[in-house]
């Protein structure tokens, strides 16, 4: 076996084995901060480049993963990629809120108003890069229905499905398997087209409720909360009819990729609100 051959398998390998992964894949988390991007106002773009770490080439969608590959080097970490709770598709922060030890405020929803409120205090202790690479991502996930699902199945995790005929598990269906069938059968493998789709979609198709999408009436918070409610809800819908060994084809699918698509939307909107408040003191969105 050639060498590259002998290291493809060995990655491959390295990958079969990567543990349950708690985060959209690569991809969600890219997309939704290029539309992000795109509604930077130029201010906040320029405090966002500057605080870019250099291997990101200037562009903050290459720095959407960067939480992921620090679960285990910042243990503490982990638990703010989702906010599962109890049920009852809804979240409520008082209650779901806390890590295993039930430490309040280390979910998704408790991070981002975190690292917002980091990066609007310029004397945070925080390493403001950090911050920043933080809650784009954590904007990302919380838009991820099945981060908000229920602790009992790990939000799905343990639920272990066929996606057609690869196996799989119902969070990494919608963390991944969803995107990438989607981007197989319509948008011929290119990330970019499938962006473009969906910016469309912003302007046109939801251009009224788009507007809803922006508001959060909270003065001293972020509205993660309001966003990890409608995950939940959403949540709740991604469960029906799904047991242990389902195979999930083309029906799942169908009703799904539209509602991964919204999300991806809504993530994008509101990173770029989330940003624009904190680097030019105006929550709206630059008109291109
Ligand atoms: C807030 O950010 C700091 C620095 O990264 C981290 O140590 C802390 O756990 C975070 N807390 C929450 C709730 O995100
Ligand atoms: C969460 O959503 C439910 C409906 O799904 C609603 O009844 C509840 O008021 C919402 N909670 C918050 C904090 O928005
Ligand atoms: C665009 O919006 C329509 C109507 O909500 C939806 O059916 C379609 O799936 C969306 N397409 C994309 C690429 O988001």
């Amino acid at each position: 076996m050639g060498l590259l051959l002998f290291l493809h398998v060995l990655l491959v390998a390295v990958a079969a084995r990567a543990p349950a992964a708690h985060a959209w894949g690569k991809e969600g988390h890219y997309m939704t901060c290029k539309i992000a991007e795109s509604f930077l106002t130029k201010e906040a773009s320029t405090a966002v480049k500057d605080l870019l770490p250099g291997w990101a080439g200037g562009d903050l969608a290459e720095t959407c993963s960067w939480a992921d590959t620090q679960r285990f080097r910042y243990r503490w970490s982990s638990p703010l990629h989702f906010a599962d709770s109890e049920g009852g598709c809804k979240f409520v922060y008082s209650r779901d809120c806390h890590n295993t030890k039930g430490e309040k405020d280390m979910c998704v929803v408790g991070a981002i108003n975190n690292y917002t409120a980091a990066l609007e205090d310029s004397s945070s202790p925080f390493d403001p890069t950090e911050s920043l690479m933080f809650l784009a991502h954590f904007v990302g996930d919380v838009h991820q229905p099945l981060h908000c699902g229920n602790t009992d199945d790990l939000g799905g995790n343990t639920i272990i499905v066929h996606w057609y005929r690869r196996k799989s598990n119902l969070h990494k269906v919608w963390d991944v398997n969803v995107i990438e069938t989607a981007m197989k059968d319509f948008y011929n493998n290119d990330m970019s087209t499938m962006i473009k789709a969906i910016q469309l979609n912003i302007t046109e198709d939801w251009s009224n409720e788009e507007k809803q999408w922006e508001t959060c009436s909270s003065r001293t918070k972020t509205c993660a909360d309001k966003y990890a409610n409608e995950s939940a809800k959403l949540g709740c819908t991604a469960y029906e009819g799904v047991e242990q060994g389902s195979t999930l084809g083309d029906d799942y699918f169908f009703s799904a990729l539209p509602v991964v698509e919204k999300r991806i939307a809504q993530g994008g909107v509101r990173l770029a609100v989330i940003l624009n408040k904190i680097f030019s003191g105006n929550g709206r969105l630059q008109s291109s």
